[in-house]
């Protein structure tokens, strides 16, 4: 039956089943890929919402259907699932007598319970805990582990990882094996180096790109970047084997991927060795681990021993201690970073540690190295933990690393970059070069952040064409961006013709990017992203923003005094008041989009045209691209018809809209297409 032919009583309810229907037709849609609604019907249903949904202020939800795009299903896009079994986590130490005690307190336990003493041990994989679902045979679902309850289903992801099977002869009717899925060293090193030269950030560790690459809405993206997979614990009751080390050798023969790094030991002893062994075997494997796995092998007496509220009693992880080394600090060099604060960097001879050459880390300021007491020459520790920069954590021979003072090392009075005398920011140890407007790195730095992918996204302008530009004067602020010209960028090395036109198109999209981007552009101190987006939504356009008093800044939630102080003296200088003109002058949108009115309409290519967005996209949201529909004075509207002038079709456009558009011989163009046609307004 119709849901409609039966509309609850109240507005409020008809919110509550209209999100329910909108959120199971995109589950349908973009999950099953077995849509039920038509795509008139659920955009009939989304207007009726969105005019309900205006009218009751009071019930705005950001998990609306409303408020996010169809493939961004429940925000994420994956169907969030309940465990059968809740996935918990493990005890853990990084004290080799503390697992001793353990290993002796279970024998205990299970002489108790007359079982065998029998421990297997196995490497900890330090990835993301996945949990497999096998109903007769087939992968049916893959859940994250999310909050220990429900995790969301990643499937359509996991299932490019080759060594998963995906269907498996034999097999009980219902399967659960639970594993990690890593991202080896190989391909992480790989991917951050595409990262690196496109200027997105690095991830810190396998983990959190495994993590990443896991929760990406392109299966087609998560196959190129190569994740693999190791299961370690079958779940369920009616279990096939007595024993952990039985299932794991069970579930090998089936076929599922189970490292042979398992050994069930019969001592503490034997435990001893195997961590010891693996502690330097390791380092030879394709995946990251971080440390050893000890389970209690008997089903039976792991059932007796139980849970505690979080972890199992039959299961203790003891993690590795932090890879260090010892290394020569050659020397430390002072980089001046965008806000002028002055960071020391140590400069190393060469060590391999896990896995990665280092030769630079970071001494923060000045307190960290009189904390160390450390000078060029010294030899130092390198530690590497869970980030992707390497620590300094003392010298050779150091008994305490308290108030040693240094004396060899003295913290520069001038910029090394500009030799202006610095100044201490008050509470903070850090020293600042105030020489803003003038000196090369700082300014250099404020493009650069101004171009970066969170920023104002502009491609092709990376940190050696923005040094280029800078030494030749042709960009000494951000305004300056604007008035490059073709035959000036076309001129720098390594530019050809081509990619001086790809960098102009890119600064011609920049210029829609919403008012909070821009905001967050400007590199106003202490004002990142979410700030940004706090104080675009109470001042929406630069013109109000700029009266705005550090009471009205700070009445804005979580905008204290100190980030009210930097706004408002950044808006009082009047060479940033010169930027900002230049950049309106230029085009760049400095308010929130509003429609346009029809008298100051100005006449664009798609100027009274119809629009359907279908699809995701690369360069913009489909917000975004509303927004810039909208701007140009053009019609956004939800449903092809015959009105349509053409399909904005981005990546998956629903099949529905397709075969609408082909059949009314609506055009449709690409995200390249749209953005070349609009690009020189
Ligand atoms: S057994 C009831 N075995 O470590 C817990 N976990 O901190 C069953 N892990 O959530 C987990 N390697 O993500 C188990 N050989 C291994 C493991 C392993 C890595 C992860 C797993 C777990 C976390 C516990």
């Amino acid at each position: 039956m119709d849901l409609f032919s039966q509309l609850p009583d109240t507005e409020q309810d008809q919110i509550r089943q209209l999100r329910r229907s909108l959120e199971e037709a995109n589950y349908r849609y973009y999950v099953l890929s077995d849509p039920t609604m038509s795509d008139r019907e659920f955009d009939e249903r989304m207007h009726q919402l969105q005019a309900l949904e205006a009218r009751h202020p009071e019930m705005a939800d950001p998990n609306s259907p409303t408020q996010h795009v169809g493939s961004d299903l429940g925000k994420k896009g994956f169907e969030q699932v309940r465990h059968r079994y809740p996935m918990l986590s493990l005890a853990n130490s990084y004290n080799r007598e503390e697992i001793e005690d353990w290993g002796r307190k279970t024998g205990v336990q299970m002489a108790e319970l007359n079982e065998p003493w029998e421990i297997v041990a196995e490497l900890k994989y330090d990835g993301l805990s996945i949990s497999l679902w096998y109903e007769n045979g087939h992968l049916t679902r893959a859940l994250t582990r999310g909050d220990g309850v429900q995790g969301d289903d990643v499937l359509r992801n996991v299932r490019t990882i080759p060594s998963i099977p995906t269907w498996v002869k034999g097999l009980p009717d219902r399967y659960e094996i639970r594993g990690e899925i890593l991202l080896p060293w190989e391909n992480f090193e790989r991917l951050n180096r595409e990262r690196e030269q496109q200027e997105e950030p690095l991830f810190a560790n396998p983990r959190n790109a495994a993590s990443g690459t896991l929760k990406l809405q392109d299966p087609r993206e998560v196959q190129r970047r190569g994740l693999t997979c190791y299961l370690y614990h079958v779940v369920g009751e009616q279990l096939p084997a007595g024993t952990h080390a039985e299932q794991l050798k069970q579930a090998q023969a089936w076929g599922f991927p189970v490292s042979d790094a398992v050994r069930v030991c019969h001592s503490v002893e034997e435990v001893m060795a195997f961590i010891s062994d693996w502690d330097i075997r390791r380092k030879q494997l394709p995946v990251a681990t971080d440390g050893i796995v000890l389970k209690v092998n008997n089903l039976r007496a792991q059932q007796a021993l139980g849970f505690t509220a979080k972890t199992p009693r039959w299961a203790i992880a003891y993690k590795f201690p932090a890879e260090r080394q010892l290394t020569l600090l050659r020397d430390i060099t002072y980089q001046v970073g965008r806000t002028g604060v002055v960071t020391p960097v140590a400069v190393l001879d060469p060590i391999q540690l896990s896995g990665t050459v280092v030769q630079r880390a970071t001494l923060h300021n000045e307190d960290f190295i009189r904390q160390l007491g450390i000078a060029c020459g010294d030899k130092v520790w390198v530690e590497k933990g869970g980030e992707i920069i390497p620590k300094i954590t003392g010298k050779e021979n150091q008994t305490s690393t308290s108030t040693t003072t240094s004396t060899s090392t003295i913290f520069p009075s001038v910029c090394p970059e500009c030799g202006t005398k610095l100044v201490k920011i008050e509470g903070e140890a850090a020293w600042r070069c105030p020489n803003e407007w003038k000196c090369p790195p700082q300014l250099k730095g404020k493009i650069e952040h101004f171009v970066s992918r969170k920023a104002m996204n502009i491609d092709g302008l990376g940190e050696e064409t923005i040094d280029l530009l800078f030494q030749q004067g042709l960009i000494r602020s951000v305004a300056d961006i604007y008035t490059l010209t073709k035959d000036e960028l076309a001129g720098q090395e390594r530019l050809g013709a081509k990619s001086a036109e790809n960098i102009l198109a890119s600064i011609d999209r920049s210029k829609h990017n919403p008012w909070h981007r821009v905001l967050f552009a400007l590199g106003i101190r202490m004002v990142g992203e979410t700030t940004a987006k706090k104080i675009a939504h109470r001042f929406p356009s630069v013109d109000t923003l700029q009266w705005a008093t550090r009471e009205q800044l700070t009445a804005i939630p979580d905008v204290g005094p100190q980030i009210a102080e930097c706004v408002v003296s950044y808006l009082m200088d009047e060479r940033n008041l010169d930027i900002l003109v230049r950049m309106r002058q230029a085009g760049v949108q400095m308010e929130d989009n509003q429609p346009q009115t029809t008298d100051n309409q100005r006449q664009t290519p798609i100027t009274g045209l119809t629009i359907v967005i279908s699809g995701v996209f690369q360069h913009h949201t489909r917000d975004e691209y509303k927004a810039i529909i909208e701007s140009c004075g053009a019609k956004n509207s939800g449903s092809i018809s015959s009105k349509t002038s053409f399909v904005l079709a981005g990546e998956n456009m629903g099949p529905e809209k397709r075969k609408k558009a082909e059949q009314l011989g609506i055009p449709m163009r690409t995200e390249d297409e749209f953005l070349q046609l609009i690009s020189n307004l």
